[in-house]
């Protein structure tokens, strides 16, 4: 099993321009700013060239935190999670626990006053600014769907339609805003529906703040990192299929599901990283995808022992939910022995 600790010499932080500024951000709680307290005071002069860049919120003369980070990745961080230490969400960043092309992640040190903590740590994800405009195909996930504002409301207003048409540097910031949204609100529903996710606490408009899982100095390993026992290996299969009918329940397709977005962590895994998902009822393109997510999980658990058929259980799932493949064939009326169905199951299905 490996940890996911990696070094800071291997963050390459090239994008801080265009970084979105934080709205929406819980203030029923907000930190008065302590003048006393020298030890929270950030030392760090702020470059001209970064300050042009980058708005500073409120939090940034005093948001000082452990983690030992460059200069650039600092103005960062303090610029996506200031505001949660001054809403009183988190009181120190503590480590990163991976940072990527797409996002980084960092333990955090939790304020004492976060309700429901199981244990003092949370998990902050800060989107790369440029991450969802290097989605392949992004529009493949966006069909059918409508782009959301950083209240999580649907964007009507014509002239934000406009620029996201356009692609407009604005547009990109409404589409970023969006993707965020999205991946908030589907933990939000699924952690209510009683899913395996972490709980997710606040967001800002490059950031969510949600439980951390894993120990104090190790976080939880994805599960493609992990061989289990066959009997585990069966029992955590049926509760990854158990979350994938709680997302269907609710109208989600994850988008991205394999072992690699999966944490394992004393016996129980979590699924994470759901800015992508898809509204089986309205995008065309869902059923494909669908069958995508239970073929990497099944090829998963068959490294692990345990066989099926993925074909078989995105069909049968899609039907027990009554969904439909578009146009109007369900996949579970096609024949896989049929050469003409298996021509159009794999038309439609992409493969
Ligand atoms: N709540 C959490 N608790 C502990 N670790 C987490 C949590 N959420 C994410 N991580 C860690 O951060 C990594 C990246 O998270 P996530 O998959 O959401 O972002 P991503 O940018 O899509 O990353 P990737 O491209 O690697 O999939 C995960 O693989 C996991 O190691
Ligand atoms: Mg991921």
């Amino acid at each position: 099993m490996s940890s996911n600790r990696i070094s800071i010499n291997d963050i390459d932080l090239d994008e801080i321009e265009n970084l979105p500024t934080i709205r929406n951000l819980p203030r029923s709680k907000v930190r008065s700013k302590p003048t006393a307290n020298k030890s929270r005071l950030c030392v760090q002069p702020i470059q001209d060239e970064i300050a042009q860049l980058v708005e500073q919120p409120d939090g940034e003369d005093h948001f000082n935190f452990t983690y030992s980070a460059s200069h650039h990745e600092r103005q960062w961080i303090v610029n996506s999670l200031g505001g949660f230490y001054d809403s009183q969400w988190l009181d120190d960043v503590l480590h990163l626990i991976k940072g990527g092309k797409e996002a980084h992640v960092y333990q955090c040190l939790a304020n004492p006053s976060v309700p429901n903590l199981e244990q003092p740590y949370l998990a902050a994800k800060i989107y790369r600014p440029r991450m969802f405009r290097n989605l392949r195909k992004d529009h493949v996930y966006r069909e059918g769907r409508q782009n959301l504002d950083e209240n999580g409301h649907a964007i009507i207003n014509s002239g934000m339609i406009h620029a996201m048409h356009r692609h407009t540097a604005y547009g990109q910031e409404l589409l970023h805003t969006s993707w965020v949204e999205y991946e908030f609100q589907a933990l939000c529903v699924l952690f209510e529906a009683g899913a395996d996710v972490p709980h997710p606490y606040a967001r800002g408009n490059n950031a969510i703040l949600m439980s951390y899982i894993g120990g104090d100095d190790v976080s939880a390993p994805t599960l493609n990192t992990v061989d289990l026992r066959q009997k585990e290996a069966r029992q955590l299969f049926d509760r990854v299929l158990h979350n994938i009918q709680v997302m269907l329940d609710h109208h989600r397709v994850h988008g991205d599901l394999s072992a690699y977005n999966i944490l394992y962590w004393n016996g129980d895994i979590t699924l994470i990283d759901f800015p992508q998902v898809v509204d089986p009822q309205v995008n065309r393109n869902a059923f494909g995808i669908f069958e995508r997510d239970v073929t990497r999980i099944c090829e998963y658990f068959a490294s692990q022992g345990v066989k099926s058929n993925p074909r078989r259980i995105a069909a049968d799932l899609w039907k027990a939910h009554d969904l439909r493949q578009m146009p109007e064939v369900h996949p579970a009326l096609l024949d896989e022995e049929d050469e003409t169905d298996r021509a159009f199951w794999q038309s439609q299905s992409g493969s």
